[in-house]
């Protein structure tokens, strides 16, 4: 017969309670996914208690904080603490965002804080990105010219031109859009997803690159772009303000219009 039964690793178990230090005041509570897989154990929620008085404002602040003071054994990247490296991307209060520039503040009730949905998990909020980064470097996204470079100057490309790049080049690859994705949840293995799809926009219509044509073959495809069916969760989700979702529309009608 067969078993509808979530993954052992799937069932979130009650973790540990962590009260605040005893006097404080101002406490936020925080229930933050916790998972070790090599310990053999269920993941679980843990929470923990924050004197806000003596916290930063953001999300990443209070992650900090609990590492540093009262549990150092949770995991989770971070690095620039100013939204440029994409690092600190998790899922906050059930919406994929980044931890620095996420104000404590916005949060109604207690701070639930999870990996990045639909990808498999290194550690506590760490999410394996290992596809996500092979989808990047699938869509080549670095110039590609046969013409030789002039002998005395760079490429050269007019204002009007490089502000067609000049959003889409501001992707810090966060993952926020991909893991927002339905249809990158059920075909990850296939379809590209925003963010790869996005850099691959960023590159085709880049008035300097002379690979237009093979960028466009590679993405023709039942899966690698057209799995996109302009759910439009990726614009939402992204917390640079760039629409994934446009870009895809864009590539497109560039393959309809190039067949006529
Ligand atoms: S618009 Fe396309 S890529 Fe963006 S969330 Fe929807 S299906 Fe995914
Ligand atoms: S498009 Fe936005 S959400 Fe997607 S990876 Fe780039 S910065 Fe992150
Ligand atoms: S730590 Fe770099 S984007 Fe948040």
């Amino acid at each position: 017969m067969s078993q509808f039964r979530l993954p052992e690793n799937s069932r979130v178990q009650p973790g540990k309670s962590h009260a605040a230090p005893a006097g404080a005041k101002n406490l936020k509570t925080f229930r933050i996914y916790r998972f070790d897989p090599d310990s053999n154990q269920k993941p679980r929620v843990d929470t923990y208690e924050v004197d806000m008085d003596s916290c930063g404002p953001m999300v990443l602040d209070a992650l900090i904080k609990i590492k540093n003071e009262v549990d150092s054994t949770l995991t989770f990247r971070r690095s620039c603490r100013e939204g440029i490296c994409g690092s600190c991307a998790m899922n906050i209060d059930g919406v994929n965002t980044l931890a620095c520039t996420k104000a404590i503040g916005e949060i109604k009730g207690d701070a639930k804080i999870y990996p990045l949905p639909h990808l498999p998990v290194i550690k506590d909020l760490v999410p394996d990105l290992t596809n996500f980064y092979a989808q990047y470097a699938s869509v080549k996204p670095w110039l590609q010219t046969r013409t030789p470079a002039p002998p005395d100057r760079e490429r050269l490309q007019s204002k009007e031109d490089q502000e067609k790049i000049d959003r889409p080049s501001a992707c810090i690859l966060c993952a926020c859009c991909s893991t927002s994705c339905p249809s990158y949840w059920w075909n990850s293995d296939r379809f590209l997803g925003p963010a790869a799809l996005l850099a691959a926009y960023r590159w085709i219509i880049d008035t300097r690159d002379e690979a237009t044509g093979e960028r466009l073959d590679e993405l023709e495809d039942p899966f690698r772009l057209y799995r996109c069916h302009t759910i439009m969760n990726c614009a939402e989700a992204c917390p640079k303000d760039l629409n994934p979702s446009k870009a895809i529309a864009e590539i497109k009608k560039m393959i309809v219009e190039r067949q006529h």
